[in-house]
């Protein structure tokens, strides 16, 4: 029996930092054991912003290195990156003949960075979804694990799908679902108080950050309370660190600063190098590795096209189907 496709893009931009681990990667990680998973390194999107040449390459770089680093596994998955695939821009373009502008300017993330970069407002920038549809589509992807922001380009990839299989009167087109990870979304919080960990935020903790660097962050971590009863209340700054320790520490670890913050003993520096440490436990084996793959040009350029191959034959079958459904045929 084959297994149901689940397909996913990552931004090319931005470090791999512990929301991310802890979020998206650990449910790419899990799912290429139980599903036939295919994840690409979206550099095409990432021209909507204009990025230099010299920035795009290394930024590709550096983050395949990083996902491989830290499990994913390019002999269960097919890993590539977006544009070593130029089939999807024959997808895109086919399928752009059916996306209207009104559907497009209406999009969310399109006001968002029309009013970001007023004076770059491309025509990818508009047409960003139907890129994302034909990333998916082109699979025939039955999943797609997308965080909240991402779930209106889903939507449009879905109603896309929908009126190309009505227009041309086919079920070629897969309507792909939201994949919904198993038990508790892990939601990693800022140091800074309030709020979840993110790159917008700024208050992250990257994979690659360096153990000084780590132990910095959390020196630095917001604990504005001391508790002066016992069995207080804690504030949110406070839940926050002992979130990480929950998640990080060993359970008679965790159940010892509890104690500590129950008779009221605690001390937040011994907490803060404790998160420290065991966030390292974590962080360093995949900084090792990852400096190690990001060295080896070699070796990543065999993941990508032996990534590249695999999607390339898989896409390529589709794309002819649908340029015959449209009418593209020999006479
Ligand atoms: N737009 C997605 C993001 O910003 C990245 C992406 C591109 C993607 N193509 C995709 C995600 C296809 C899922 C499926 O995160």
């Amino acid at each position: 029996m084959n297994k149901p496709i689940v397909l996913s893009g990552i931004r090319s931009t931005g470090h791999l930092h512990l929301g991310n681990y802890y979020g998206a990667l650990r449910n790419f990680v899990d799912m290429q054991n139980d599903y036939d998973c295919r994840y690409f390194i979206a550099d095409y999107h990432s021209l909507t912003t204009q990025p230099d040449p010299s920035v795009l390459n290394p930024n590709v770089r550096s983050i395949l290195a990083e996902y491989l680093a830290a499990g994913m596994d390019p002999d269960k998955c097919i890993v590539y990156v977006q544009s070593d695939v130029p089939e999807t821009c024959e997808f895109y373009t086919l399928l752009n003949m059916h996306a209207y502008l009104g559907e497009l300017e209406k999009t969310v993330s399109f006001k968002d960075k029309a009013r970001k970069q007023p004076n770059n407002v491309n025509a990818g920038l508009l047409t960003y979804p139907v890129l994302m549809a034909a990333d998916i589509l082109q699979h025939k992807a039955n999943f797609v694990p997308v965080g909240k922001d991402q779930l209106q380009h889903l939507e449009m990839a879905r109603n896309f799908a929908n009126r190309f299989n009505h227009f041309y009167k086919t079920d070629f087109m897969v309507e792909p679902k939201p994949y919904e990870a198993k038990g508790e979304p892990i939601k990693i919080p800022g140091l800074d108080g309030s709020g979840k960990m993110g790159k917008s935020e700024g208050n992250c903790i990257y994979i690659n950050d360096e153990d000084a660097v780590v132990i910095k962050k959390f020196k630095k971590a917001v604990t504005d309370m001391t508790p002066t009863e016992p069995n207080s209340e804690m504030n949110e700054p406070i839940k926050n660190l002992f979130y990480f320790l929950k998640l990080v520490s060993a359970p008679e670890v965790y159940d010892q600063f509890l104690a500590a913050w129950n008779d009221c003993s605690i001390r937040y520096g011994d907490l803060k190098m404790q998160i420290a440490e065991d966030v390292l436990k974590v962080t360093r084996p995949i900084r090792e590795r990852y400096n190690e793959i990001y060295a080896n040009a070699d070796y990543l350029n065999k993941v990508r096209e032996q990534g590249a191959e695999k999607a390339r034959a898989i896409v390529r079958k589709n794309v002819e189907e649908m340029r015959q459904l449209m009418g593209f045929r020999k006479f």
